[in-house]
């Protein structure tokens, strides 16, 4: 194992059908998947909706699933116990996967460096909701998505991993938006990787990614 002596404890947050933690679950747990995560465990998938798709998902990997509720919660409450679950567990990473539910600045302050959102769009470009059909509406020749670290501005954090691809003739919201999904299903688990790694530092708010240790003989 390179970098770290226990493998990093992941949890995943997510409110829907979990495309996304369905590619990080197959990577940590399938060794054939495309890009493996090798120095991780899901401790569990965290969800503010009892009908989100991905539960199921992550229950048939075998993987804990905690039902966190949001509806009508406010914000401090919610979080504040957000962060109780998450420090019992002893979460080394939070990885938001279509959690559709905006964190407070001090949840998000005490997981500096330590929490991850994957985005639909060529951060800075297009950050909020309906990024596809925004990017066809302004006849966009390019599209993609973003892994980033989280901090409190929305989807403003510190860019890790970026994919594009071409805005095609004829392209509507949900092809477009299939293109750039098998994208992030490729980059999540290279960010998730890299920083189970230990390669991802923060410098004057950028990312740098570190070279692996040269392997002693
Ligand atoms: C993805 O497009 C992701 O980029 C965005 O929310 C969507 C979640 O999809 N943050 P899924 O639940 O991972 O399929």
């Amino acid at each position: 194992m390179s970098g770290s002596a226990h493998k990093k404890r992941l949890a995943i947050l997510i409110s829907g059908r979990g495309s996304n933690m369905r590619a990080l679950l197959d990577a940590v747990y399938n060794p054939l998947a495309p890009v493996p995560v090798t120095t991780a465990e899901v401790v569990a998938v965290i969800s503010n909706r009892a009908d989100a798709a991905g539960l199921g998902i992550a229950q048939q990997f075998g993987v804990a699933t905690i039902n966190h509720p949001s509806q009508g919660v406010a914000r401090d409450v919610y979080d504040a116990e957000l962060h109780r679950i998450l420090t019992d567990l002893r979460v080394d990473l939070v990885c938001l996967a279509g959690f559709m539910r905006i964190l407070s600045e001090k949840l998000v302050l005490d997981w500096a460096g330590k929490m991850v959102n994957i985005h639909p769009s060529l951060l800075p470009n297009y950050k909020g909701l309906d990024t596809h059909a925004r990017v066809l509406a302004n006849g966009g020749v390019e599209h993609g998505c973003t892994t980033h670290f989280v901090t409190p501005g929305m989807d403003e954090g510190p860019i890790i991993l970026q994919a594009a691809c071409p805005v095609l003739p004829g392209d509507t919201p949900d092809t477009l938006g299939g293109r750039v999904l098998a994208l992030e299903h490729q980059i999540y688990p290279e960010t998730v990787q890299l920083f189970c790694q230990d390669r991802l530092r923060i410098k004057n708010g950028r990312v740098e990614i570190l070279d692996l240790p040269a392997v002693k003989n």
